[in-house]
């Protein structure tokens, strides 16, 4: 099969070599068509979002306004925070200037004068690999005001690399343009939506790096070529991003709609010492975990994952074998979002916090069967009464979790107990500990 995003051409991280390989030649192509044919045919493509929720990129585009005095924005998502998601950097060290030039076909197409790529500031080999990319594009006439002359076209923009400060919630794109408008990553109230209201009150495009990096095949080898691979509804490639006990972890760029026992068992050559899966996290930390008995003929796209009670996300698969103690894993993905939680509303900011405190009650041997209710109903109290998602990201891990692997949980919890002294006053709802011992 052709890789799209990462193709399998040595050294093309190199212009020459991108040149050769008929690098700028979409983008060629793109400019002697009107930027609504390139809206349509990306939106005909089927091309969806890679940053987690699947959303058809042609469509986004197109809530862009035509007419407007405002500039307009692109901004390009490559904070990739998510625990579980690694693929974005691989396509910045691997094939920078086919996301380049996906960014200028993009700004063409929504008719922006200037993008931002924003990358999470801890990622300083990726920001300098970047960087130096899009100096060469600068010198070489692909990007700026020299661009004119190289497509002899009257279009141009510009492309800057903004650096996160390291906090997974500046990926949440209204909480990125905050943070390049220099304010707090503080996700912002929907609507407005950023094709209405975004960089600066003007309208914006957000998309994912791995998203971008699709168009200019797209525009090259035409919509219907790209429609045809993969799932149906959800065609292309992915970057699929395997992690936790498999053989060979690693990045691997395939069609959608494959097999997941075929991810683990061929391309990720299995589990170590062949044991069994017990949990898979098909789509990054914030996806509701799935059990490894019942992974057969689950098929790695958004329709048949949602089928399948999860969510494609960011397609970072986190594979844990049978001897993993899940309530562990649950305390450190539950640890992350407590402590990503921007803390601006009191769902996420208190309950991401009850849900630590609960689970690690229960590790401690003085939870009861009610903190697994508990717990559960916590988690729904936060899913979808937050101004952004990371509140359903903190609440699905919980919720599914403990439901889909009840038995686990159940061992370790007690139908009573005595709460301990210095846990008293945090412990005493919901368990069933007789009123004398608490004045002990
Ligand atoms: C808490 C949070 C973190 C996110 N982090 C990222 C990220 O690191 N990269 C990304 O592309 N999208 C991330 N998203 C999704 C973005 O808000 C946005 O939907 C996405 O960048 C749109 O691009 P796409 O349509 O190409 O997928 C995040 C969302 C949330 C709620
Ligand atoms: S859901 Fe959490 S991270 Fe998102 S805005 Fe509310 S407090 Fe902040």
């Amino acid at each position: 099969m052709e890789r799209i995003v990462l193709p399998d051409i040595p050294n093309l991280n190199q212009i020459d070599v991108y040149l050769t390989n008929g690098g700028f030649e979409s983008f060629k192509k793109a400019l002697s068509q009107s930027p609504d044919d390139i809206i349509d045919q990306v939106k005909k493509s089927g091309l969806r979002g890679r940053g987690g929720a699947a959303f058809s990129a042609g469509l986004k585009w197109s809530f862009m306004p035509k007419t407007t005095d405002k500039p307009k924005y692109l901004c390009i998502n490559g904070d990739e925070s998510e625990p579980g998601s690694f693929k974005d950097r691989q396509v910045f060290e691997d094939n920078p200037f086919q996301l380049i030039e996906g960014a200028i076909i993009t700004c063409y197409a929504i008719g922006a004068k200037v993008a931002y790529l924003y990358i999470r500031g801890e990622y300083h080999k990726w920001i300098k690999l970047m960087q130096k990319a899009i100096e060469v594009a600068y010198d070489r006439g692909f990007l700026g005001e020299s661009m004119k002359k190289t497509f002899g076209n009257d279009f141009s923009c510009d492309l800057y690399i903004h650096k996160g400060a390291g906090a997974y919630i500046c990926g949440e794109e209204s909480s990125l343009m905050n943070s390049i408008e220099g304010y707090r990553g503080y996700p912002r109230v929907k609507p407005p939506f950023p094709a209405q209201k975004g960089l600066w009150g003007c309208p914006t495009t957000i998309n994912n790096v791995e998203t971008i990096t699709n168009v200019p095949k797209i525009i090259s080898n035409g919509w219907e070529w790209y429609s045809k691979i993969g799932a149906q509804k959800h065609p292309g490639t992915l970057l699929y991003g395997i992690s936790g006990h498999v053989n060979k972890p690693g990045v691997y760029e395939l069609p959608t709609g494959i097999l997941l026992t075929d991810l683990i068992f061929n391309t990720a050559s299995g589990i170590p010492n062949n044991k069994k899966v017990k949990c898979v996290i098909p789509g990054g930390s914030s996806m509701p975990p799935l059990r490894g008995d019942q992974l057969e003929g689950i098929r790695m796209d958004a329709e048949s994952l949602k089928e399948a009670g999860s969510a494609i996300g960011i397609g970072g698969v986190m594979v844990m074998d049978e001897d993993t103690n899940l309530l562990k894993v649950l305390i450190r993905i539950t640890h992350f979002y407590h402590h990503e939680s921007c803390g601006q509303c009191t769902p996420c900011r208190e309950g991401t916090g009850w849900m630590e405190k609960t689970l690690h009650r229960i590790l401690e041997g003085n939870g009861t069967s009610k903190d697994l209710d508990l717990l559960i109903s916590v988690a729904e109290n936060i899913e979808g009464n937050t101004v952004c998602a990371l509140g359903d990201a903190a609440a699905w891990p919980v919720k599914f979790m403990i439901q889909r692997f009840r038995d686990e949980f159940e061992q370790y919890v007690k139908n009573e107990v005595t709460i301990p002294v210095p846990n008293k006053v945090h412990s005493m709802r919901n368990t069933s500990a007789p009123l004398a011992n608490l004045h002990k």
